[in-house]
C-alpha cells in the first residue's frame, strides 16, 4: 500500500486540538488503504517565543523538501510582537513566500442542517482563489513614520497575476461542486474603478479568459462582491482576486456558512503545497474543547485530493457530510459544535466506519 509522509505543525491556541481531530479522521479514512507516517514539526508564535524565530530554516527545508504532504494548524498569539507592533509568529508570509504556493484556494460550502446568518436556506457552494504572493501583502515589514502612513504598496506582476487566474479558470472547468444555476464562471474581483493596478489585474483575467471559452466571465467589484457573497451567494463558482482582498472576502464567505471554522484552505504552488483552516488560532478559546475540528478536517481531505488520493479525500468530505445531515454535528451560534470539538470528531470518525 502507498506511503504518505506527512508534515503537522499544530500551531498556537485551538491548532493542537484540531490536529489532532484531523490526524483521527486521516488514519480512519486511511484505514488499509494508506501508509500514513506522521511527523510534527514546531512553528508558530509559541515556537517564537521560545526560540526567537517562528520557523527555523532547518524546519522550513525540511518542510520543503522532505514530505509529501503539509498540514498546518492556525497559528499566532496576539500577545507574541515584534517591536513594530505586528504579530510575530504568523507563517503566512515566510511559507507562503518561500513555498512560493501562489495560490490559496478556499472554498465556502454550506452544509446540511448549518443554520447560518442568511434569511433563507440556500445553495452555498464557491472557491475563492486568493492571489497569496503579492498585493498588498508584499509589503509587510515596511516602515511608517511618526506621523503618517505611507508605507504600505501593493505589488502586482503579470506573471504572478496571470498564474493565480489560470489556476482559478482551471479549478472551475475541473471542480465538482457548482453554483445554483449551474453556469460555470470565475468571478473577477476588483478595484479597476479606482485603482490602475486592479485595472492591470483584469486585463490580465480578460487575457487568460480567452483560453477558456466555456467559462463565463464575471466581474464584480470589490465592495459589490462583499455585498454580493452575503446577498446572492448562490450566483458564484469561483471568484479570483487579489491577496488582501481575498483575506477579507473569504471571512465574509466563511460568515454564511456557519463560521471560520467550516472553511478549509490550500496554499497550492507549482512545488509545494500546504494546507489550513482559513481562521486563527483562537487563543481565548484554546483547550477548552470549543473549537469546530471542520476546518481542520476538511484540509487534510483537500491535501489529500491534492496529492492524487481522492477516494480517501471523498470519503472524509462525505463523513464530515453525513455528520452534519444526520444532526451529529450541529453548529451552536457561538460557532462552537454542540457536545464540543472530540464529539464533532467522533461523529465523523463514525461516519467514516459506516
Ligand atoms: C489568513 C490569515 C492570515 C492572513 C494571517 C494569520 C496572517 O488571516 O490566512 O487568512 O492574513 O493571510
Ligand atoms: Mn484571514
Amino acid at each position: 500500500r502507498p506511503r504518505l509522509d506527512i508534515a503537522v505543525i499544530p500551531g498556537d491556541g485551538i491548532g493542537p486540538e484540531l490536529v489532532d481531530s484531523a490526524l483521527q479522521v486521516l488514519d480512519a479514512a486511511a484505514g488499509q488503504d494508506l501508509a500514513l507516517h506522521v511527523t510534527t514539526e514546531d512553528a508558530g508564535a509559541d515556537t517564537y517565543r521560545r526560540t526567537g524565530t517562528a520557523l527555523s530554516a532547518d524546519t522550513l527545508e525540511r518542510v520543503k523538501t522532505r514530505y509529501d504532504g503539509v498540514l498546518k494548524g492556525p497559528v499566532g498569539l496576539p500577545e507574541v510582537r515584534r517591536p513594530d507592533g505586528t504579530e510575530a509568529g504568523l507563517l503566512g508570509g515566510i511559507l507562503r513566500g518561500t513555498l512560493d504556493t501562489y495560490a490559496n484556494v478556499r472554498p465556502i460550502l454550506l452544509l446540511p442542517g448549518v443554520q447560518g446568518p442568511l434569511r433563507s436556506d440556500r445553495e452555498i457552494d464557491y472557491v475563492i482563489v486568493r492571489e497569496n504572493t503579492e498585493g498588498l501583502y508584499l509589503s509587510r515589514g515596511l516602515g511608517v513614520g511618526n506621523d503618517r502612513a505611507y508605507a504600505d504598496q501593493l505589488l502586482m506582476t503579470r506573471a504572478g497575476v496571470e498564474r493565480v487566474v489560470r489556476r482559478a479558470f482551471e479549478l472551475a472547468s475541473r471542480r465538482s461542486g457548482a453554483p445554483a444555476d449551474g453556469v460555470r464562471r470565475v468571478t473577477c474581483v476588483d478595484k479597476s474603478n479606482v485603482l490602475r493596478s486592479f485595472a492591470f489585474f483584469r486585463s490580465i483575467f480578460d487575457e487568460v479568459a480567452q483560453d477558456y471559452p466555456g467559462i463565463e466571465r464575471d466581474y464584480r467589484y470589490a465592495d459589490a462582491a462583499g455585498h454580493d457573497l452575503v446577498a446572492n451567494p448562490g450566483h458564484f463558482d469561483v471568484l479570483v482576486m487579489e491577496n488582501f482582498l481575498g483575506d477579507i472576502l473569504s471571512d465574509v464567505g466563511a460568515a454564511t456558512v456557519g463560521g471560520l471554522g467550516m472553511c478549509p484552505s490550500g496554499n497550492i504552488g507549482d512545488d509545494n503545497a500546504y494546507f489550513e483552516p482559513i481562521h486563527g488560532s483562537a487563543p481565548l478559546i484554546a483547550g477548552r474543547d470549543l473549537a469546530n475540528p471542520t476546518s481542520q478536517v476538511l484540509s487534510a481531505a483537500l491535501m489529500l485530493e491534492h496529492l492524487g488520493h481522492t477516494v480517501p479525500a471523498q470519503r472524509i468530505r462525505a463523513a464530515v457530510r453525513a455528520a452534519y445531515a444526520g444532526g451529529r454535528i450541529r453548529i451552536l451560534p457561538t460557532g462552537s459544535p454542540e457536545g464540543g470539538t472530540r464529539a464533532a470528531t467522533q461523529a465523523i470518525v463514525d461516519a467514516l466506519a459506516q
